[in-house]
């Protein structure tokens, strides 16, 4: 039985923060309900269209924001997922929560649902940089969110950080990070503001700073083994592995994508073109491309800092040479790896190994 993960995004948010790319509508209550049921539509023409060889071992709600839904549109979507797919017996099963809209009751809910991982988008703990940011939670919503959520019987938890804020400085942020020796929650996600929309204030990325954030979180004990990402020991996240590892996993719901047996694909971006096709029982893709595997292994792995085995390079002997020598890519024990401090670097190190076309 072969193992896969599923994505299912929740596109919509109370407010659209400025600097998101990511594919949201603003909250509407009738349209969520409606966008519930199309999900659950999504899974069963998805289980049609199955083989039915794989069990899903990993399961991500994302958004948008999906602690947006009700108790009873967490219910519809966890058992439509056990309705249609073969659920391994442990799942690790996240839910992205933004922290204002979780009370302790609703922790509680999804808890009983059997969502067992948190993540929580924080983004900081100082609040110069919710305030550039225009977030709608405090420090203090962050904090309790937090501990609401350990008492809910939660114990594996990651909080979102960005990081290169105008408003940070080495030592903002040393007292940003320093929250984490209390809280002492087991993963990190630690993103560099990617720039934002046209016409707003643009932001240079400040590699000074994310390296002083790896810095200080390998001091309190996390290991950083992906770009943007920290975990105690044992605790990286499984679902977001099988992106880096190059395994399939499947993608439901707007702007969603997935890859599976050789082919990624997404699906559509609009809203109206989703419900349409999905309540014609058709697959809602936008896209669907079979591309070189070899090098979308090489993309996706090398954001591993343990890097990837030597033998996804055997096309490009001069290339990896030339890498190697120059102390872009090291070799770690039978893997190549982008060198810790040019980890930056990965678009351009990157770009040695397109295919020809
Ligand atoms: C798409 S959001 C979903 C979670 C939730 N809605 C929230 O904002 O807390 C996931 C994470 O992406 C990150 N993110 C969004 N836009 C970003 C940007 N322009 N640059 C860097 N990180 C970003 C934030 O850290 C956010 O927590
Ligand atoms: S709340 Fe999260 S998903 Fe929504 S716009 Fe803000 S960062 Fe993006």
């Amino acid at each position: 039985m072969k193992h896969t993960g599923i994505y299912i995004h929740i596109p919509f948010c109370k407010r659209k923060c400025f600097y998101c790319h990511f594919v949201k509508g603003e909250y509407d209550a009738e349209t969520v309900e409606k966008y519930t049921d199309a999900l659950v539509n999504e899974f069963r023409i998805k289980a049609n269209d199955n083989d039915g060889s794989n069990t899903i071992d990993t399961i991500y709600i994302g958004g948008g924001s999906p602690s947006l839904l009700n108790e009873q549109q967490v219910s519809k979507i966890v058992n439509g997922l056990y309705k249609y797919f073969s659920i391994a017996a442990n799942p690790e099963f996240t839910v992205e929560v933004n922290p204002e809209d979780v009370a302790p009751a609703k922790l509680k809910s999804l808890r009983n649902a059997g969502i067992n991982r948190l993540s929580i988008g924080t983004q900081s703990f100082v609040p110069a940089d919710l305030h550039y940011l225009k977030r709608t939670h405090s420090v203090q919503q962050s904090l309790a969110a937090v501990e609401n959520a350990l008492d809910a019987g939660f114990s594996n938890i990651n909080i979102d950080f960005i990081i290169s804020l105008p408003t940070q400085t080495q030592k903002t942020l040393a007292n940003n990070l320093s929250v984490l020796e209390r809280i002492n929650i087991p993963h990190i996600s630690a993103y560099i503001l990617e720039e934002v929309e046209e016409g707003e204030e643009k932001n240079l990325r400040d590699e000074a700073l994310y390296f002083f954030t790896a810095a200080y979180l390998n001091s309190l004990g996390y290991i950083h083994y992906e770009v943007s990402n920290f975990s105690k020991k044992g605790s990286q996240c499984r679902h977001n592995l099988k992106y880096w590892e190059n395994k399939d996993y499947i993608g439901v719901g707007l702007s969603a994508s997935g890859y599976e047996k050789g082919s990624d694909y997404k699906n559509t971006e609009n809203l109206e073109e989703y419900f349409v096709k999905v309540n014609a029982g058709c697959l809602p893709r936008a896209e669907v491309n079979r591309g070189d595997a070899n090098f979308r292994g090489i993309v996706v792995g090398l954001r591993l800092l343990e890097g990837i085995p030597v033998t996804y390079f055997e096309k490009y002997p001069g290339e990896l040479e030339l890498l190697l020598t120059n102390g872009f890519l090291i070799r770690q024990g039978n893997n190549i790896a982008v060198a810790p401090e040019k980890i930056l670097l990965l678009n351009e190190i990157l770009t040695y190994f397109v295919p020809a076309t």
